[in-house]
Formats: C-alpha cells, sequence, structure tokens
C-alpha cells in the first residue's frame, strides 16, 4: 500500500508513520509536511523508508502530484492548537479549511482512498455533570475558531462523499497524550516546566475535563477504520478516560515527586470548553476496536520518562512557546 500521510511530523501523524513502520513493512510512506512550528524533522528520525516532502497542503501543485501516486491519504496536518487561534486564527482558516479542499479535490481527480482525521471539539462542550457523551449523532456546535475549522474541513468531506463519491472515512477523537506532542499543550507544558524548576499553570478553576486517550490507540483505531470501516461514515475514537485538567496536574506533580498543591491557576481561555466526553460503541462494536493502553496512569507516568530522556527534543521549543504564553496569563493564586 502507498500511503500520504499529511501531518506527519507533527505529534500524532509521526507517532503515526511510526506505528505503521514498525506493524506493516509492506506499506511506502510519503509524508507530506508543511514544518511550521509544530512539524519537527526529529520526529520522524531513525524510521527507515519514510519520504518526506516539505509541501503546504494548501498548494494544489504539491498535493495533486503527491496524491496521484498513492492509494491511501491519511490527513493529520491542521493547525491544532486553541490558544494560538485565539491569538490569530488566519491560519487556521487556510489550513484546516483551504488545505482539506485542496486535498479533498485532489482525492476527487484521481479517486484516492481519503481518510480524515478529526476532533471530538467540533461538538462544543457538555456540562459536568451531564449523562451524554458524544456520539456520531450529536449536532456539531464548536466554540473555537480551531474547532469551527475542524468541523467546517468535516462538512467539506461529507459534502464531497454525497456530492462526488469519494471514498472517504472520518473520524473524531478525544484528547491524545504520549510522546512527541508539542511542549504548547497542556500535559507536555506541566512536565516540561517542573522538569525546569517550575510550577504547573492550570487555567481558570482546572474543573474542565478532558477524555484522555494514548497516541497509539488513537493511531490503532485510525487504521482499524482504514481496513475496515464503511465509506462515508464517521467513527468517534475514545478510550472512556475523563479527567478533570486539576486530576491531571495532581498525577503530574506526584509522579515527579512534587507536592499536590505545587501549581498556579492562570487566566482562563477565552470560551473555554466545560467537558468532552466520547461514546465510542460504534467504532467498538462494528469495527472491534479496543484500547490497548486503558490505564492512564501507567501511560502518563511512560510520557513523563519519555519528557525525561528526550530533552534535546523539546528543549528548542521550551522558551518560544512559554514566549507566547507569557502577558496573557497572570498568576490567580
Ligand atoms: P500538531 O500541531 O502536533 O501537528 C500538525 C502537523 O501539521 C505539523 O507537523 C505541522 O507542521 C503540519 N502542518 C500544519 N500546517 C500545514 C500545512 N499547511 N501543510 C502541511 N502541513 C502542515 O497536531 P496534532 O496534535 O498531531 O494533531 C493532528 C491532527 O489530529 C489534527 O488534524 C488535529 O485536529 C487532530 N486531533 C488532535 C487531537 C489531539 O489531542 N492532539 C485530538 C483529536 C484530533
Ligand atoms: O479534544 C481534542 C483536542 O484536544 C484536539 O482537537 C486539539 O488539537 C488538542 O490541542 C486538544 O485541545 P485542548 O484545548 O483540549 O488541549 P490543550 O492541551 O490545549 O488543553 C487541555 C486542557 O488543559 C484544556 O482544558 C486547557 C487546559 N490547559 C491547557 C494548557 C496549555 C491548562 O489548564 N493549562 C495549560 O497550560
Amino acid at each position: 500500500m502507498r500511503l500520504l500521510v499529511t501531518g506527519g511530523a507533527g505529534f500524532i501523524g509521526s507517532n503515526f508513520v511510526h506505528l505503521t513502520r514498525k506493524n506493516r513493512a509492506d506499506t511506502e510512506i510519503t509524508v507530506l509536511d508543511a514544518f511550521t512550528y509544530a512539524g519537527n524533522h526529529a520526529s520522524l528520525a531513525g524510521l527507515d523508508r519514510v519520504r518526506v516532502i516539505e509541501g503546504d497542503i494548501a498548494d494544489a501543485a504539491v498535493v495533486d502530484p503527491l496524491v496521484a501516486e498513492a492509494d491511501v491519504v491519511v490527513h493529520f496536518a491542521a493547525e491544532s492548537h486553541n490558544d494560538n487561534s485565539l491569538d490569530d486564527p488566519s491560519p487556521f482558516v487556510r489550513t484546516n479549511l483551504i488545505g482539506t479542499f485542496t486535498l479533498l479535490e485532489a482525492v476527487r481527480r484521481h479517486d484516492v482512498r481519503y481518510h480524515h482525521i478529526s476532533t471530538d471539539e467540533v461538538y462544543g462542550d457538555l456540562e459536568l455533570d451531564d449523562e451524554q457523551r458524544f456520539t456520531e449523532n450529536t449536532a456539531y456546535n464548536p466554540s473555537s475558531p480551531y474547532s469551527s475549522t475542524k468541523a467546517g474541513s468535516d462538512l467539506l468531506v461529507r459534502a464531497w462523499v454525497r456530492s462526488f463519491g469519494v471514498r472517504a472515512t472520518l473520524s473524531n477523537c478525544s484528547n491524545n497524550y504520549g510522546p512527541r506532542q508539542h511542549v504548547e499543550k497542556f500535559i507536555p507544558r506541566q512536565i516540561t516546566t517542573i522538569l525546569d524548576g517550575g510550577r504547573p499553570k492550570l487555567y481558570g478553576d482546572g474543573l474542565n475535563v478532558r477524555d484522555w486517550i494514548h497516541v497509539d490507540d488513537h493511531n490503532e483505531a485510525v487504521w482499524t477504520i482504514i481496513d475496515r470501516g464503511e465509506v462515508g461514515q464517521t467513527y468517534l475514537i475514545g478510550a472512556d478516560g475523563e479527567r478533570s485538567n486539576l486530576a491531571v496536574v495532581r498525577d503530574i506533580l506526584r509522579h515527579m515527586g512534587r507536592a499536590p498543591d505545587d501549581f498556579d491557576h492562570v487566566t482562563d481561555r477565552s470560551g473555554h470548553d466545560r467537558r468532552y466526553a466520547i461514546d465510542s460503541t460504534r467504532l467498538r462494536t462494528e469495527l472491534g476496536w479496543t484500547p490497548r493502553y486503558p490505564d492512564f496512569g501507567s501511560g502518563l507516568a511512560a510520557t513523563i520518562d519519555w519528557y525525561r530522556a528526550n530533552e534535546p527534543w523539546w528543549r528548542p521549543q521550551k522558551a518560544a512557546a512559554e514566549q507566547r504564553y507569557a502577558g496573557q496569563q497572570i498568576i490567580a493564586s
């Protein structure tokens, strides 16, 4: 199988490439990545037989010939960070909407199978005490520039399936954690701040809930959908990992030998979604997927160990990431 992986130098995409190289020796992998601040050559280091092309998914002249020679396109590339989308939404509109449109036109032209990676944030948020979780039938209600551009990209895919017969599947996954995640994101930010002797930064009251899944479980689910998913269908990916941000910070502090209250509350994120929760029944019952890393505590400990052992990977990004936060986030207690 000839695979084109967009965004393969980012967090989830690079883990997908590693997993695929390990488990599927017969796959030819091409990565298309613009190497924005979030793309990292070091995330693909040591991999055999991976062709890496530096280019923009919104550039049809780059995209078209690469799609033409692929059997399957897996589309991870995106601007992915909510805080950045509040600061400047424009690259989110270009990459997430125009980039996805450009890929869809290419897979339509060349009749190539396409899998679209998306997020549970398209559904908006839930109250803390809501008994409902998101399902494939939940109405779209995105809150941020990031999630609204992801929602728009999903709708483009659905329209290209219905109007043009594009052979596409979609998945919407909850919050991923694991190795090679950018230090701007919640869990790596706290781990690397503690490694630097600082205190974790918790937005608002810290009671917001995210539904955590190990990145390899996400990527195995993506392969399950590519192998056995029904064209035109959406599958929600989640591993029943709901936890408050406060609980995660305390877990990190405990694993790293620090006191449970050794953190700062800082200014809340504007429009901050309260809670995400995924019901992945369809994926489990129709396609037979189950998570292999359901224990968040041991997955988190392994992730802390990875950041401890891989300072050369994250160190070059740390100061710039903290610089972007400086000034926006005032310590409240
Ligand atoms: P990331 O920010 O770590 O990586 C994104 C990658 O896309 C980077 O390598 C970047 O260089 C590349 N990229 C950005 N703009 C590009 C462009 N115009 N052309 C080509 N490449 C470009 O993101 P991530 O966390 O790995 O997320 C990957 C995908 O998974 C995204 O579509 C995101 O919406 C989705 N997702 C993420 C999570 C999560 O928890 N991180 C959960 C669900 C879904
Ligand atoms: O739900 C899937 C989404 O998960 C993906 O679509 C996004 O690409 C991914 O970035 C992630 O979005 P979140 O906004 O949930 O992730 P983030 O890591 O930015 O923040 C997680 C939670 O932690 C959120 O409630 C905000 C909070 N937070 C974040 C940071 C960076 C803090 O309390 N302190 C922080 O320093």
